[in-house]
């Protein structure tokens, strides 16, 4: 079955490390995401120091589980020079996705945690992670070894498909 149909967020991790051969193959797959006439408008951050996960996971309410993780991958977009920039959010969705799902044929786990659009949020990682001033964080993706797992639901409904005729 297609990694498609297996992604879960996984937000319960072993205290086994992540190879940096397959962090490398995550963002390799983030990269491969389509953009608005190609800006290709990411930066990874990749966050393994315990003392940042910890403030990572305190950015908001929802995070809180960024410090039980090996690590986290934070991907930032330029905000200056791009082609088209309101459609960096999509691309860097495109991207994330594309992460996500390479971590679960790698056999990993993670969440997509939301930053970017709330400004609040966006300016407590710029802060954390003392980003230049040209970029911005999209999200948080706490990565590690699952200690969890379930199906994924099915989320296929017939009614949401409408033929144009
Ligand atoms: C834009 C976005 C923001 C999200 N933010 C959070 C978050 O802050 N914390 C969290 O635990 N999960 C977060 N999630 C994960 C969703 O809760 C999850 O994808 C959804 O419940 C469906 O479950 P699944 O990913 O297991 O299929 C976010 C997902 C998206 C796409």
């Amino acid at each position: 079955m297609s990694v498609i149909f297996k992604r879960v967020s996984v937000r319960k991790y072993e205290a086994k490390p992540v190879e940096e051969e397959k962090v490398r193959e995550m963002i390799q797959a983030g990269c491969a995401a389509p953009s608005a006439g190609n800006q290709q408008p990411w930066e990874f951050y990749i966050v393994r120091n315990q003392s940042i996960l910890e403030k990572l996971s305190k950015v908001h309410q929802y995070s809180g589980f960024v410090k039980d993780a090996d690590l986290a991958i934070v991907p930032c977009y330029r905000i200056e020079g791009l082609w088209a920039p309101q459609y960096a959010h999509i691309d860097m969705a495109a991207c994330t996705e594309n992460i996500l799902l390479k971590a679960t044929e790698l056999g990993l786990g993670c969440t997509w945690i939301g930053i970017a659009p709330e400004e609040d949020r966006m300016k407590t990682v710029k802060e954390i992670l003392n980003l230049p001033k040209n970029l911005a964080p999209f999200c948080l993706i706490p990565t590690g070894y699952p200690a969890e797992s379930r199906p994924q639901e099915n989320r296929y409904e017939k009614n949401r498909i409408h033929l144009v005729e």
